[in-house]
């Protein structure tokens, strides 16, 4: 399972920065994360699953500028993600492992976030997942942030019908149990809603094509799209997603 997303995420990595260029507002996520979780001075936070690195450079940026200062990781288990995340920034370490084996030692970590990336662990790899990062996580003190798209967001359904398929989702209410067996209680939980923007809707074919999302014909995909977007003074809005944040602390 790992390694096709391994695959699948080297072959994406030189468009995947282009999907963030279509949000509304890149930033919103790291004021959240510095607003809710009283990061303090000299933590060291680890944002799994990291990619090009998006979320936790805006964090550190953030953090930085409010004087805090603090040692940064990035895990990926796709080098290439990676290359372009080192391209941005030197202050994140990068470490290209699977977050079922972090190689990292217990009991270090301050705050481990996961972006858009623990759903991709299902199952098995899942609990895996969760038992290493309490394994590394600060005792007592330590944090889990997820960010997960809600299961009946626009953009899921628009996914799954380009895809004519429906993938595997996680609620809220599973990560809550999940956690809460490995005794981490929500410390806050909080929805953002962004959506995609484009100029027109010749620049949203083009951008869901480049991604493989089943493109056979323009016409009828534009048909599709018109279902799931909005027509705004400045272009279109499509495929509104409530991004929700949880955070765990331990009990
Ligand atoms: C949807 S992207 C999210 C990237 C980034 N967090 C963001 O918000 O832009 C999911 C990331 O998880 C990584 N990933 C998938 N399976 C993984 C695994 N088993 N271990 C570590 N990273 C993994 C992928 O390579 C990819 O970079």
């Amino acid at each position: 399972m790992s390694k096709d997303f391994k695959k699948w995420f080297d072959d994406y990595s030189a468009i995947y920065d282009s999907f963030d260029e279509h949000l509304e507002e890149k930033n919103k996520n790291s004021k959240i994360l510095f607003n809710h979780l009283n990061l303090g001075q000299n933590q060291k936070i680890c944002d799994v699953g990291t990619g090009t690195g998006n979320s936790i450079i805006a964090l550190q940026k953030l953090l930085n500028k409010n004087k805090i200062k603090g040692e940064y990781v990035g895990i990926d288990i796709s080098d290439k993600m990676l290359k372009h995340l080192r391209a941005k920034s030197k202050e994140i370490h990068t470490i290209c492992a699977d977050m079922k084996y972090l190689p990292l030692i217990s009991d270090c970590i301050d705050c481990q976030t996961f972006y858009f990336s623990i759903h991709l662990a299902r199952n098995e790899d899942f609990d895996l997942t969760l038992r290493e990062t309490s394994r590394v996580l600060r005792n007592g003190t330590g944090k889990i942030v997820i960010v997960t798209i809600t299961p009946n967001s626009p953009f899921n359904q628009l996914r799954d019908h380009l895809k004519g398929k429906k993938r595997p989702v996680i609620t809220e209410k599973f990560l809550i149990e999940k956690l809460k067996s490995i005794d981490l209680l929500v410390d806050f939980t909080t929805v953002v809603t962004n959506a995609l923007y484009f100029k027109t809707i010749d620049n949203a074919l083009d951008f869901f094509e480049k991604r493989g999302l089943s493109i056979k014909n323009r016409e009828e995909t534009a048909d599709i799209l018109k279902q799931y977007m909005r027509v705004t003074e400045e272009g279109i809005e499509i495929a509104v997603m409530d991004q929700i944040f949880i955070a765990f602390k331990q009990l």
